[in-house]
């Protein structure tokens, strides 16, 4: 009885989210932050700003900028990524993606994007995905950034549906939360350890399948 799909972006279809944490890696070298695995984890999901701030804090940093310099910090983040995004192609589009979006076309699913990010529409340009998702959510009308449920709420509410009728699929701690708070059921990609709140976890987006999810419901 699943009707309609909401998925993330960064790191879900696109291999963006690599450009993003390279991205917020040159920003972490300029203010003296250490870069780790955690901190680089801890980013996902999380809009431009909070991102920063939580770069900063990291090494107590929050109070050593004022607002214009920490603009500027994301100013230049931004211009350093979408420079990243300009170089991609359709081979930045995660394995089995797009056979994925396609079968869900084809059995006629609704299909809505909610990503915290302001260059989404850009990404899915460039991956010449654009023609697949009838919704996407405006992270600039949102007041409440993930994990809150707002963003996969408004999702499913664009695509008419009941969330019980949908799915979130997220690769990020911070959506699969905004996902089960907004009480709709979440398959995560990525590690199951990290994962662990998400109902279902695939490893890769190859294993994102409707036969895989499917299967998943019919062992219930
Ligand atoms: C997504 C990504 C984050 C990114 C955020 C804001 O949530 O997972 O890594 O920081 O979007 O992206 P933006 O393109 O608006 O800076
Ligand atoms: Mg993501």
């Amino acid at each position: 009885n699943i009707k309609g799909v909401i998925f993330d972006l960064d790191g879900v279809i696109s291999n963006t989210s690599r450009l993003h944490s390279d991205a917020w890696h040159q920003v972490a070298d300029k203010v003296g932050t250490e870069w780790t695995e955690s901190l680089s984890n801890k980013l996902k999901g999380v809009s431009r700003m909070e991102s920063l701030e939580l770069i900063l804090q990291a090494s107590s940093l929050e109070s050593h900028y004022n607002d214009q310099q920490k603009q500027e910090l994301a100013h230049d983040k931004n211009k350093d990524y979408l420079r990243r995004v300009e170089n991609m192609t359709k081979n930045d589009i995660l394995p089995g993606i797009e056979s994925f979006l396609e079968s869900l076309k084809q059995n006629h699913y609704g299909l809505a994007l909610a990503s915290a990010s302001k260059n989404s529409a850009r990404v899915l340009e460039k991956t010449g995905l654009s023609h697949y998702f009838s919704e996407i959510v405006d992270p600039t009308k949102l007041s409440k950034g993930k994990p809150d449920p707002e963003i996969f709420a408004t999702a499913a509410k664009l695509l008419r549906l009941a969330p019980e009728k949908c799915l979130g699929i997220e690769d990020a701690v911070m959506g699969i939360r905004s996902i089960n708070a907004a009480n709709i059921f979440s398959i995560g990609i990525g590690d199951k350890n990290i994962l662990n709140e998400a109902g279902i976890v695939f490893e890769n987006t190859e294993l994102l399948t409707l036969s895989n999810i499917r299967s998943h419901f019919d062992k219930k």
